[in-house]
């Protein structure tokens, strides 16, 4: 949440900072706002709104230096406004501070600096913890020894009293051309240029200009000087960095010729779904293999429990993967939302392999139970998508889902490539056990067949987008599954209230006469998804219940399945196919059509209300 972009280098500052802001927008977009220097002065510019508002503004402004920091804003502590918007400057203007995160003891600070004559302007904890580093700048005695790292000592002495999470970038009046970073449970990355730094929240923000980084960690503080910056931790002591590599270029995060990013991750998705499987069937056609699990078949084969933590979208793809593994494998799995997890206590058996699914990798809840997991002596594997994220860091072992920058808020192709690795654990799990060679090779197969799978069902698209427009204007909406597809009722439901901000449920279409039919009227429409299967006739059961009560209903069905005739009033086909894959394709249509009927009501897809792409705040 929030994005970061600090610049020292050679060029306009600004032009740098705003193209990484624009492209960081999707993780907070309620203001926006810079603070460059040129020698000891400082030049503020901040605004409500999105970052385009801060552009148009920065264009009659004309900022000219070389140094400087900017940030796009989600709200925490604070109102949509100007004033609340960062970066924030300390009372006496020596210092301005981009903030990522939460200070948690904000209250007690600012009474004791407050107690000390330090103003503030704004409602914020970032306020505070800049004005926090100006006391210890203040109190930092000036001898010619400790000149040079006064500013890097007044950080560290902060974040030293600092409770919760950050990720800062600091600018000072009396070091023009320096910027301190630091980070704690809020992602900070430095970027490595041709004679120029960048330090960000995410690599989106400066991988136009550099591939190599220095992935920050937990409790480490960079200085950043014109010819060369350093590492050191909380505790002074000195980090040597290590650089990696961005496998990805910019491109990759362009929209191309799509209208929306959404609609292009969603288009991609046979590409992306052949990448995250890429190298990962064995050589004898029947099993799955990861190369980055650390932990060998005995071990694996030893297992009597998994438990999968993670929230929103990667929590249905973990219910997924349960039905999966329970289905195949037949070994029980608990699913926990990560943020539950973290303070419930739940007691876990000691053969148990943890595992945690994110996309960003960064989403605190999650990594907060990946932390939990390990302080129990827990084994963690993370599927994640951002290659060098603090998930990815963290866990013992894991498996990259490999698809490429998710810019959409709305998660798509990450949730089908979660699908699809869910699938490959449960097949490489069965395999261990009972699952036939047999039986194995058919269920590679499958899972190889899920680009064209997932190809065809796309080819649904305009069919979709003339059903979306008939439904765009109901105010309520129902998705209902069953087995394998509940989870996937769920996830319809978030997909459509998320972006076009319908109300909307998921239920298991059986649960339907337990209460949520009172809500059925003509005014309420269903999407059921009944592929041909065991519990087809139970499935058409529940719609002609819903039919009798006056439900529009919206039928996702397999081809060569028959709905009775008036049964739906609409039906979306996908190809029939393994029940291992099914999720994933029947995602597609629900995808679809959220996305179909945001944009027929005229809403921002890529930027819904309230949200943002990862949520690194509790
Ligand atoms: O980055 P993560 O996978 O950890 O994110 C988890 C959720 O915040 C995310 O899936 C969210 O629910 C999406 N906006 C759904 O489209």
């Amino acid at each position: 949440m929030c994005g970061i972009v600090g610049y020292v280098g050679k060029q306009n500052a600004v032009t740098i900072i705003l193209e990484g802001l624009k492209r960081l927008e999707y993780r907070g977009y309620d203001s926006a706002g810079v603070c460059v220097q040129k020698g000891r002065k400082l030049d503020l510019l901040k605004k409500a709104g999105r970052v385009e508002n801060l552009a148009k503004a920065a264009a009659q402004h004309r900022f000219t230096a070389t140094t400087g920091i900017g940030h796009t804003r989600w709200a925490t502590h604070g109102g949509v406004t100007d004033a609340n918007a960062h970066p924030h400057v300390s009372s006496d203007g020596k210092f301005a501070l981009i903030h990522n995160g939460v200070i948690e003891n904000y209250a007690q600070i600012k009474a004791f600096l407050a107690g000390r004559g330090y103003t503030f302007k704004s409602e914020t904890d970032t306020e505070v913890l800049c004005n926090l580093i100006a006391y210890h700048y203040a109190k930092e005695p000036v001898r010619a020894k400790s000149r040079q790292t006064r500013f890097v000592e007044s950080v560290r002495k902060t974040l030293r009293h600092v409770e919760g999470t950050y990720g800062i970038a600091v600018l000072c009046v009396d070091f023009p051309g320096q910027i301190v970073g630091s980070r704690k449970a809020s992602p900070l990355i430095l970027g490595v240029g041709e004679h120029e730094y960048i330090l960000a929240s995410d690599a989106s923000a400066l991988v136009s200009r550099t591939q190599n980084v220095v992935y920050l960690k937990d409790g480490e503080i960079v200085h950043l000087t014109p010819e060369s910056f350093s590492i050191s931790t909380l505790d002074q002591a000195d980090v040597s960095p290590v650089v990696d590599k961005i496998h990805w270029s910019v491109t990759a995060a362009d929209m191309g010729k799509y209208a929306h990013f959404m609609e292009k991750e969603i288009f991609e998705q046979p590409a992306a779904l052949e990448n995250a499987m890429r190298g990962r069937f064995a050589a004898d056609g029947s099993t799955a293999q990861f190369g980055g699990l650390n932990i060998t078949p005995g071990e694996f084969r030893d297992l009597e429990r998994f438990m999968f933590c993670a929230c929103g979208t990667a929590w249905h793809a973990c219910l997924v993967t349960e039905h999966l593994i329970e289905r195949f494998a037949r070994i029980p799995v608990e699913v926990d939302y990560a943020s539950e997890f973290r303070y419930r206590n739940s007691p876990l058996d000691p053969r148990t392999l943890f595992f945690v699914m994110s996309q960003s990798g960064e989403t605190i809840d999650t990594l907060a139970a990946l932390r939990e997991a390990k302080r129990k002596g827990y084994r963690v594997m993370a599927v994640n998508n951002v290659v060098g994220s603090s998930i990815a860091r963290e866990a013992d072992g894991g498996i990259y889902q490999h698809v490429g920058p998710e810019v959409g808020v709305a998660s798509t192709k990450a949730f089908t490539s979660q699908l699809l690795i869910g699938a490959m654990i449960a097949l490489y799990v069965a395999r261990m056990r009972d699952m036939s060679f047999s039986d194995g090779v058919t269920y590679v197969n499958a899972l190889k067949g899920v680009p064209e799978l997932v190809r065809q069902a796309l080819q649904q698209a305009p069919k979709i987008k003339a059903i979306a427009r008939r439904y765009a204007q109901y105010h309520d909406m129902l998705f209902l599954g069953r087995l394998s597809l509940f989870p996937l009722a769920l996830e319809g439901a978030l997909k459509l209230k998320e972006i076009s901000y319908i109300h909307a449920e998921g239920y298991p279409a059986a649960e339907m006469k337990h209460g949520p039919i009172a809500l059925v009227s003509e005014k309420c429409p269903s999407v059921f998804f009944a592929p041909q299967g065991e519990i087809f006739n139970k499935i058409v059961s529940s719609m002609q219940e819903i039919k009798a009560r006056k439900g529009p209903i919206i039928a996702i069905t397999t081809e060569g399945a028959e709905l009775p005739k008036g049964v739906a009033d609409d039906v979306i086909h996908i190809p029939a196919c393994h029940e291992a894959v099914l999720p994933i394709v029947a995602a597609i249509p629900v995808q679809l059509l959220s996305y179909y009927i945001a944009v027929e009501r005229g809403c921002d897809v890529d930027k819904p209300r309230n949200l943002a792409k990862s949520v690194t705040v509790e």
